[in-house]
């Protein structure tokens, strides 16, 4: 493992500009672009939401990205440290401690998720249909693939960042592209295919509301990976050498593409087949296995899909895994494989409840917090939801007005020396990106914010209508909605 001139000890690093870059987007590609992206789209009116989606991940996402990347380097440590070292005996620590806290708790649900995608690929393999609201509900099948996918993401992670996560990101991302491209070849040329792509390119203003914007800029951090601390952690494994600026921009191009591809994979399909486009979080689970049941050697392409599906997500559980083991071994490195082991069983088993929350018991199932029912769910919105808002508000409170741009800046232009040069009427890349981070951020985050604690819902007249999902449902909350949403 190559240890940088400035690094105080053995953390490890990123072996390449390439590495990083693999890494990150790994971390970033993930269930949010493939399962998470088109439902939102579908739901929220398709082509309008993706324009806006747009300017959210460049306008929002890319500038507080930057902020991660920044502190991580500058710092060369993980959340909690960051701030303790860029700014010692300030609040801004809890901060890093809620960025472990979202990374843990989202990995415990999300490794449920994961676990579905692999058994929907075993699923296709085989030839073996599987009802999803069944299956979920099914705990003595969800738990142990749950546990197989908790397994592996250990084995990656305690393999160590330039021998686990750098090089398995380099292997699996290419394969998860090609796996894209080849279903996105066979939904395109379906019979009826232009029904849907005219849904997706075609935008619609009218469809653009205040709640649009909101989903859209909730679905760009959950998809960038920013917001969690993760971004800090990775960028402290960034060598000075490399460019923060556009290595973050070749992150976020990627996670872009994925998930704009994901559009071209799911809804030539679901348009070919008369499908509903708003069929919610149950349209990967639900819908598409009906669209690959009517192809010809469906299978074979609903095989890919979900293998796809379990790649993206296991690129992005390790990426979880990978901050509060970051946090245990930064001053002991020797001890990455134990911090990795027990953190990962700590997470299986903190995650039992969300896998038992879809039928597999009552409990589980039923139980209420904050207008949401179900374990799965409750955590979703507490930790996927809330936490990430308030961790991304604080972050750029802490980066514009506290450690301020200025050390910001200078860690940045490291490795890119003309983000300080003036460029347009004398403005300099640095000055515009240190004006978002201090005053758009804050704002636009903090009506996110609102929105989330569901101040917005009380003016609204009519309730948002209900995802037409295409089953009965065992629990109170369809399944589907069990499963949605790890976002606002
Ligand atoms: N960005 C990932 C996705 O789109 C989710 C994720 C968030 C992964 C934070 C790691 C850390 O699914």
């Amino acid at each position: 493992m190559s240890i940088s001139a400035s690094s105080d000890d053995d953390r490890g690093q990123w072996g390449s500009k390439l590495g990083f870059i693999m890494a990150a987007a790994g971390s970033a590609v993930g269930l949010g672009n493939i399962w998470r992206f088109p439902y939102v789209t579908g739901e929220n009116g398709g082509a309008a939401f993706v324009l806006v989606y747009l300017v959210c991940v460049f306008l929002i996402g890319v500038p507080l990205l930057y902020v991660e990347l920044a502190l991580g380097r500058a710092s060369g440590r993980n959340p909690v440290g960051a701030f303790q070292k860029t700014k010692p005996g300030t609040p801004f620590m809890f901060t890093g401690i809620l960025c472990l806290m979202a990374c843990f708790f989202v990995l415990t649900y999300y490794g449920v998720i994961a676990g579905w995608t692999i058994s929907f690929a075993w699923s296709q393999i085989t030839q073996t249909p599987l009802v999803f609201s069944e299956y979920i509900a099914k705990p003595g099948t969800v738990l142990p693939v749950f546990a197989g996918f908790i397994a592996l993401t250990i084995w990656i992670v305690s393999a160590g960042v330039e021998k686990g996560i750098e090089k398995w990101s380099k292997i699996l991302m290419p394969v998860l592209f090609v796996m894209m491209l080849v279903i996105i070849g066979r939904s395109l040329t379906l019979e009826g295919a232009s029904k849907g792509i005219s849904y997706y390119l075609n935008p619609d203003f009218s469809k653009i509301d205040g709640k649009v914007v909101l989903m859209a800029l909730g679905q760009a951090f959950f998809s960038l990976s920013v917001g969690w601390g993760l971004m800090i952690t990775y960028g402290s494994y960034m060598p000075k050498s490399q460019n923060i600026v556009s290595n973050g921009l070749w992150v976020a191009s990627a996670d872009t593409l994925v998930a704009i591809l994901a559009g071209f994979m799911v809804f030539p399909a679901v348009f070919a087949f008369g499908m509903d486009p708003g069929a919610g979080p149950g349209l990967t689970f639900v819908t598409l296995p009906k669209v690959f049941a009517q192809m010809t050697a469906g299978w074979v392409f609903g095989a890919i899909f979900f293998c796809l599906l379990s790649v993206a997500a296991v690129t992005s559980s390790i990426s979880m895994l990978e901050v509060p083991v970051s946090y245990f071994v930064d001053d002991k490195p020797k001890a990455r494989k134990k911090a990795a082991i027990m953190v990962g069983i700590f997470a299986f088993l903190i995650g039992i409840p969300s896998a038992m929350a879809n039928g597999g018991s009552e409990f589980f199932s039923n139980m209420e917090l904050m207008g949401k029912t179900g374990f799965l769910d409750i955590m979703d919105q507490v930790f996927g939801t809330l936490c990430l808002i308030v961790i991304s508000l604080s972050l750029s409170i802490y980066v514009g007005w506290i450690w301020k741009t200025e050390p910001a800046v200078k860690e940045i232009s490291e490795g890119c020396p003309w983000f300080t040069q003036p460029m347009v009427a004398g403005i300099s890349p640095a000055q515009i990106w240190a004006f978002f981070v201090k005053y758009i951020c804050p704002v636009v985050i903090s009506l996110v914010l609102v929105n989330a604690l569901g101040l917005f819902d009380k003016e609204s007249p009519e309730p948002a209508p209900k995802p037409k999902t295409e089953q009965a449902v065992p629990t109170q909350t369809s399944p589907e909605d069990n499963a949605s949403s790890p976002s606002q």
